[in-house]
């Protein structure tokens, strides 16, 4: 018999942390100051994470790109009780945004068994395509972009020029976005932020249908957990900026030649994922202040049920600010 008593969401505490870390980094919104920003969302993040009920290791911790304060890999949070499990979190996806004030920025962090997540190591980015459940079988990251496209509409039901393909907005990918356009596929091209951008592709509200190109490699395993709840796929492949990175990370047992699949990415189901959006946009409307207090927006998400909640917070600052170590 099956044993159906329900089990913990460790996503309903994770959402603390998320929260904590965008209220944190809302103070430093338009302020021109990464740092501080990343700096603060680390803290809090650092603060709330200790206090959930778990032994967790952080293994996509953020940081060695932009030498940013880092929640550093190996760093042990959590109480020390049982689950074991591996950490990525990523305080601020879009530090940029951030600073200027502009959209899609999301805090967010996610938990799966420990040994589960990929560790990728130094290997800063990583060749992506992510899209949701319809078209999760038909995609191939080592096929022409134009199979991909043809594959994607079909799989979906539509015209390939109904598409529409999510892709940072890099000198790199001038390529990929011209044989996109000539193939006939339309194109939003975002500033920052491929987790939201690679998570568009599977939500139900939204009008994306794949992302493609180069981003961070944690943010890669954190949309592989998100998408292990929310039924989409993502490939990805490591990618070396130059031919040291490369020699480095041969030399360290990584295989550029690799297809990641989801399963190398998070081999386990039973994840959970937690963002809330620091400025507002498409995907999580940002952090809102009003008088004494201020609202959150935020997506929490369990791969072994699929459950994914949305979840709007009033904060109250005086009261949070008497009791916390997090400067509201
Ligand atoms: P950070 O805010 O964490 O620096 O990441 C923003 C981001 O846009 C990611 O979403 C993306 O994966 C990565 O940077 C792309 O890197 P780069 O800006 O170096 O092209």
């Amino acid at each position: 018999m099956i044993d159906s008593r329900p089990t913990r969401n460790l996503a309903l505490e994770l959402v603390r942390v998320t929260e904590a870390a965008a209220l944190a980094a809302g103070r430093f919104v338009g302020r021109g100051d990464k740092y501080g920003a990343d700096k603060a969302a680390v803290d809090a993040m650092r603060l709330i994470l200790n206090t959930v009920q778990m032994d967790g290791v952080i293994v996509i911790g953020e940081g060695e790109k932009d030498e940013a304060p880092m929640l550093y890999n190996g760093e042990r949070l959590g109480t020390g009780e049982p689950p074991l499990v591996d950490i990525a979190v990523d305080p601020i996806d879009g530090t940029r945004p951030t600073a200027h004030g502009l959209p899609n920025a999301i805090a967010t962090v996610a938990l799966a068994p420990r040994g589960t997540m990929f560790n990728p190591g130094p290997i800063v980015y990583m060749d992506k395509i992510a899209v949701g459940p319809e078209a999760k079988d038909v995609i191939d990251i080592e096929a022409p972009v134009e199979d991909n496209l043809r594959k994607v509409a079909k799989a979906t039901g539509q015209d390939v020029d109904d598409l529409l393909i999510v892709i940072l907005d890099r000198p790199r990918h001038a390529e990929l976005i011209s044989r996109v356009r000539e193939y006939g596929a339309r194109i939003t091209l975002i500033p920052d932020g491929d987790v939201s951008g690679a998570l568009m592709t599977a939500m139900t509200n939204s009008k994306v249908d794949m992302l493609l190109g180069i981003g961070g490699t944690p943010e890669g395993v954190l949309a592989a957990c998100a998408m292990r709840c929310l039924g989409g796929n993502i490939q990805g492949k490591l990618y070396a900026r130059n031919d040291e990175e490369r020699r480095r990370g041969i030399e360290m047992g990584y295989d550029f030649n690799k297809v990641l699949t989801l399963d190398d990415l998070v081999s386990s189901e039973d994840v959970f994922f937690a963002a809330t959006g620091i400025t507002d946009g498409e995907f999580l409307t940002g952090v809102d202040y009003f008088a004494d207090g201020a609202t959150t927006e935020s997506v929490i998400m369990r791969g072994l049920t699929g459950t994914s909640r949305r979840i709007i917070a009033t904060h109250r600052l005086t009261k949070l600010s008497q009791i916390s170590q997090i400067p509201y």
